[in-house]
């Protein structure tokens, strides 16, 4: 077993600074960390990697920031991600980025291990009026259909992104707030079950 597995990693699908998807990544550290989880926030504009091409793979290999990414991945049992929606779908930085992840692979590992063997949890937030919610859809399909994962059911969207949030970073909408704690509670017991260390 990986050590810290009981941990859970929080990153957005947005480098953007001022990222409302950052916030709400980081407002679900706060919220983790209030109830006793080990968490630690990724910022993927520190995680750089060119656009997916195999011809550069194949000439170049993979990205350090990939294998970095992914060791970061590793000692986390439970990985939550905020995800910006763009014309309905995710960010092309988390598409590249979870591409790119898929394709390391240590010698003799299955394919796809760090996405098989960690739980995922969902969010998202918008200046719009349904908060990214159809992004998640896709977002969804990705992990679980395309990366084998486990994805929580439940799902935090934030709408109106731009006056949602308080000058604490918290969500005005208090049923919502809750959400988020829900979502990142059921997350860490998830991915302690899954780890055996429940
Ligand atoms: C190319 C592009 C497409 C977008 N498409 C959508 C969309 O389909 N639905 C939506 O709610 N917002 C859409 N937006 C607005 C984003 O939700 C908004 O830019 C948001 O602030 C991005 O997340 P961030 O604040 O975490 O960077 C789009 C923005 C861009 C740049």
């Amino acid at each position: 077993m990986m050590p810290h597995t009981h941990k859970l990693l929080f990153f957005a699908g947005s480098a953007r600074e001022g990222s409302f998807n950052k916030k709400l990544a980081q407002l679900a550290v706060h919220i983790a960390e209030a109830n006793g989880i080990a968490a630690t926030f990724a910022d993927l504009g520190d995680y750089p990697m060119p656009l997916f091409n195999r011809d550069l793979e194949a000439s170049e290999g993979i990205p350090e920031n990939a294998r970095k990414l992914r060791a970061l991945m590793q000692v986390h049992g439970g990985i939550f991600i905020a995800a910006p929606e763009y014309n309905a779908s995710v960010t092309p930085l988390l598409k590249n980025t979870l591409d790119w992840v898929s394709r390391v692979r240590d010698e003799g590992e299955p394919p796809l291990q760090v996405f098989k063997t960690r739980v995922f949890a969902i969010a998202s937030a918008s200046p719009g009026r349904f908060g990214g919610v159809r992004g998640l859809i896709t977002l969804r399909q990705v992990l679980a259909v395309g990366l084998g994962a486990l994805v929580l059911p439940e799902q935090v969207s934030v709408p109106h992104a731009e006056g949602a949030f308080d000058e604490k970073g918290h969500l005005k909408d208090k049923p919502r707030q809750e959400l988020v704690k829900t979502v990142v509670g059921k997350l860490a017991r998830a991915a302690k079950v899954l780890h055996g260390e429940g």
